[in-house]
């Protein structure tokens, strides 16, 4: 196979990989052969984006939420505490973001209407004008109105990952529940397209650069989903693209699945038969590795769910074999451990100890914090 040459042959180019390409890269276990992905993605993100690794903080501002996604900690129907933040709590973190020299605050929460378009368009709006920094959007799939809204205000981005492109999986993995219509497709399942796809390219349409991604390693992913996922970055043209491994929370249906031995809970239709893409750190950044090949001008975060399931390694791992870009996390310390969207990741560590350690981890793979927003540049 092209690309496939082992010593001495070429790198993976960073033009016109095929899905078949893409599918034999990820079923690819040869350790000498990788090393050719490795070098590709590297030499391709050296090229395209440079040295600089772009900082966002991560500003995680409400927990509540109305879905109830199969995989997610802080999923509707769990019986645990909530919280929301203050427009005064949101703004001590923006100035935190500032003071650190960070180009980009990123707004995230669950699909919360306690957040009304109003205090989001007003936030925004403080945050554009008392300070230098990007605003990006993570709030669910909320109404146009909302979003036009928002941009009108002055944010940059809007984050929606789309987890799978296999209506299937979507669909057995994000139930409909009573109170929140989907947004663009009257119904899920297998006949109808995702409707965060079409929701993204309506963002688009308004004005903001928009990311997706997928969780890597959902229970009934195949790795030709996986390969579609991929060449559908390209396809929507997406500015960011943040893939993580699918981590099981013990507390949730997929994560029930995960553990053996314990019941799956409400995952109806789950077929154990299929190729099972592993939910490992080698597998995400083949991921981010081949997205990077696709996709060479994207803005590509080394996931906090990598350095969860690679403690050690796995962020520099994401940063060495095509990312670009890290999301410190600024939520305050007695939110932080409200928003367990997967176990391991709330870990509380000093926001001025963990930029410490985020300089010295860049210094010693040879990059530098980028300067500015960072917004895409081609
Ligand atoms: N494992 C890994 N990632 C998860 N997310 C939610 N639950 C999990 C999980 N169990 C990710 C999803 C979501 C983002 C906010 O967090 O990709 O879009």
């Amino acid at each position: 196979m092209r690309l496939l040459q082992g010593k001495g042959g070429t790198h993976p180019g960073s033009k016109g990989l095929t899905r078949d390409e893409v599918l034999a890269w990820l079923k690819e276990e040869e350790e000498l052969r990788l090393e050719f992905l490795w070098q590709g993605a590297d030499q391709t993100r050296c090229e395209r984006v440079g040295g600089e690794v772009h900082l966002r903080g991560l500003i995680e501002l409400s927990s509540y939420c109305r879905r109830d996604c199969h995989y997610c900690g802080i999923r509707g129907s769990r019986k645990i505490e909530r919280y929301r933040m203050t427009e005064g709590e949101v703004m001590g973190c923006a100035r935190t973001a500032q003071k650190l020299e960070y180009g980009t605050v990123v707004l995230q929460s669950g699909e919360d209407l306690g957040l009304t378009g109003d205090f989001i368009t007003a936030l925004v709006r403080r945050i554009k004008t008392e300070t230098p920094l990007a605003v990006t959007l993570s709030l669910g799939e909320r109404s146009r109105e909302e979003l036009t809204e928002w941009r009108a205000a002055g944010a940059d981005r809007y984050l929606l990952k789309h987890e799978t492109s296999d209506p299937e999986l979507f669909a057995r993995i994000h139930p409909e529940n009573g109170d929140c219509p989907r947004s663009s497709a009257r119904g899920t399942g297998p006949s109808f397209p995702n409707p965060r796809i079409e929701l993204l390219k309506q963002v688009r349409e308004l004005g903001y650069e928009i990311g997706s991604g997928v969780m890597v390693g959902i229970p009934g992913q195949s790795h030709e989903s996986l390969a579609d996922d991929i060449m559908l970055f390209r396809d929507l043209d997406l500015e960011m693209i943040g893939c993580g491994p699918f981590v099981p929370h013990p507390e949730t249906p997929l994560g029930r699945l995960a553990v053996p031995g314990e019941s799956p809970g409400t995952v109806p239709g789950f077929d154990s038969a299929r190729s099972q893409v592993p939910a490992t750190d080698l597998m995400t950044t083949k991921v981010v590795a081949l997205t990077r090949l696709v996709c060479p001008d994207a803005n590509i975060p080394s996931t906090t769910a990598l350095a969860t399931v690679n403690k050690e390694h796995g962020r520099e791992l994401g940063l060495e074999r095509g990312a670009n870009v890290w999301m410190p996390n600024l939520t305050p310390p007695k939110y932080r451990a409200l928003y367990e969207i997967y176990p391991g990741k709330a870990l509380v560590i000093d926001t001025e100890q963990f930029h410490a350690n985020l300089l010295a981890t860049l210094q010693r793979i040879g990059r530098v914090p980028g300067k500015g927003p960072g917004s895409r540049k081609r």
